[in-house]
């Protein structure tokens, strides 16, 4: 489970936790959140441990899959920070940052994994509903979201012939420490008032779904991408009859 510290990845080591799953809680620098989830895991009669590692680097990526393997499941979801700016403003550097970072933070797990599965194996990839919308100052986040998918189409095509599912959970804004400094009160009564089930996204929300296909709960599911947003897709296609 990448970036398991805190936020979706922390209530989905959780789940997992609470489902039986033996979880390795990665984390890049925040021991204590870590530590504090695998005591969460602990305390509900599960077993976890908490790992640092930088995922983006190969190197460390391939390390935590190998030291911990054969996986029975494996979620990448680390937050690789997104920079909001417009096209015109946004330096090179920084639109192939995020997206090197989105693919890196995949691509040495995923590789690591497909030599090291269980038989039945799940593999979950987090992305956003970013990668198929349009947002003001979005063009980095919604580009490396669009490839991270891609690239887990082609995992799942790869993998498919031998049992093991994967899968694109792709969620709207989640209230995380991660997305606390867009989350301003317009911004939550917005969202709340677009939403069919008038409330904010909660990482637990995420963390059901990413379990449940994580875990084969979802058998008919083979390069799905899931979109979770508390309805507010409908929402915005709700248009009053003119
Ligand atoms: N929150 C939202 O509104 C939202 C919406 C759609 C999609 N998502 C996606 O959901 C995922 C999780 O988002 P979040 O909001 O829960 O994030 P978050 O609250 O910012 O937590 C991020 C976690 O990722 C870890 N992390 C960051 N970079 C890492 C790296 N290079 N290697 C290993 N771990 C790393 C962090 O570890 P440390 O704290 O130790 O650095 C932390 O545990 C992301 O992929 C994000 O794009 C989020």
């Amino acid at each position: 489970m990448t970036g398991a510290g805190r936020g979706i990845g922390a209530a989905t080591a959780r789940e997992l936790g609470r489902r039986g799953f033996h979880v390795v809680v990665n984390y890049r620098s925040d021991s204590e959140a870590a530590q504090g989830v695998v005591r969460d895991i602990e305390d509900g009669g599960g077993s976890a441990l908490a790992v640092r590692a930088d995922v983006t680097d190969a190197a460390a990526a391939a390390a935590l899959v190998h030291d911990h393997g054969p996986l029975d499941a494996l979620v990448c979801n680390a937050n690789i920070a997104p920079p909001f700016a417009p096209v015109a403003e946004l330096p090179w550097e920084t639109f192939i940052g995020k997206v090197d970072g989105e693919l890196a933070a995949v691509f040495h797990v995923t590789q690591a994994a497909m030599r090291n599965l269980s038989t039945g194996a799940g593999i979950v990839y987090v992305s956003s509903i970013a990668s198929e919308t349009t947002r003001p100052g979005a063009a980095a986040h919604s580009a490396a979201k669009a490839a991270l998918e891609a690239f887990a189409r082609h995992v799942a095509a790869e993998l498919g012939g031998e049992g093991v599912s994967v899968n694109v959970v792709a969620p709207g804004v989640v209230r995380t420490e991660g997305s606390a400094a867009a989350l301003h009160p317009a911004a939550i009564d917005r969202i709340t008032r677009t939403s069919v089930l008038g409330r904010m996204l909660e990482a637990d929300d995420v963390a059901a779904l990413i379990a449940a296909l994580a875990a084969g709960d979802l058998p008919g599911l083979a390069g799905a991408r899931i979109p979770l947003d508390a309805g507010q897709s409908v929402i915005g296609q709700y248009a009053p009859a003119s």
